[in-house]
């Protein structure tokens, strides 16, 4: 069968919520799994209403719509808030949030803390958190807390600092075979899928074959099970230099300047409002106020 044909089998089956289930499922059925972030109400509603199948409130809130240099400076307050807006939006697509820098280096309790807040305060149906082995088993402590967990490895950006910089991860081959066994760890502490982020392709589909759980790639090559990207790159919307796995799907912000540029212009000319965009006293209402000509 095609892979088309593959997708629509899929969709037939009716996923009218998309679950960490559905997204096995999907993995098993060889149908990719679409992922985007998102940070506020109305593009929330967009990738949702697309049919995308996760959406992530990531801590690349940061970057892209905070104006900070990296994701660290981004609190348990910022996600909390971005992500309230995002529940008020999303209907089908699973809604995963990001643990922000700090919410869970300190302790298993406090990793669970946020992680429930994030569930009881914004709705979130899962929660990510960056780093493989090491990070396993407060893995298996959200997830004994009844909360799914994504993993993320590979080029993680709130180790900016440790990695040297963004930098493509796992390429020699000790490094590819740490990287497989933190996706092991991570899949057998429960996580029920995992991010694999800037790493080479061939590595990508050698981890994404030993997983049962789905992989979702960004900068990871095609064979991983589903791709994720960041919704402002997406949309030309992003200010800083374009990474090469980044494919602008539609140039929105040519469109928003070009727009910005008519507005601006027409507001200078006085063509804006006009007559039509204007309200109107009722007929018979005489306009003769003390004070004015
Ligand atoms: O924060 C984020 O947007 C992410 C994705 C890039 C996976 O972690």
């Amino acid at each position: 069968m095609s892979l088309t044909g593959i997708r629509d089998e899929f969709r037939r089956m009716d996923v009218t919520k998309v679950t960490p289930q559905s997204l096995l499922a999907q993995k098993q059925h060889g149908a990719a799994i679409t992922a985007l972030t998102a940070y506020d109400y109305p593009t929330a509603r967009l990738v949702d209403e697309a049919g995308i199948d996760v959406l992530l409130v990531g801590d690349s809130l940061g970057m892209a719509v905070l104006g900070y240099d990296d994701t660290l400076s981004v609190t348990m307050d910022d996600m909390l808030h971005h992500a309230r807006a995002v529940r008020r939006a999303v209907r089908r697509a699973m809604l995963v949030v990001d643990m922000p820098y700090g919410s869970y280096q300190l302790s298993v309790d406090e990793t669970i803390r946020n992680a429930l807040r994030f569930v009881k305060e914004a709705g979130a149906e899962a929660v990510k958190l960056e780093g493989g082995a090491s990070q396993a088993h407060r893995v298996r402590a959200i997830t004994e807390a009844e909360i799914p967990v994504v993993g993320h490895i590979g080029l993680t950006p709130q180790s900016v600092h440790k990695m040297g910089g963004y930098r493509v991860q796992g390429r020699s081959e000790a490094a590819a075979q740490q990287l497989c066994d933190d996706a092991v760890a991570l899949e057998q502490a429960g996580a029920v899928a995992i991010v694999l982020e800037g790493i080479p392709r061939e590595l990508a589909a050698k981890i994404t074959a030993l997983l049962s759980v789905p992989t979702i790639g960004i900068g990871a090559g095609p064979e991983c099970d589903g791709q994720i990207l960041v919704f402002h790159d997406v949309f030309g919307l992003s200010f800083r230099q374009r990474p090469k796995f980044v494919r602008v799907f539609g140039d929105a912000g040519t469109l928003m300047r070009e727009g910005l540029e008519d507005f601006r212009a027409s507001v200078e000319a006085r063509n804006f409002p006009d007559n039509e965009e204007s309200y109107h006293m009722p007929r018979g209402v005489a306009l003769e106020l003390a004070g004015a000509e």
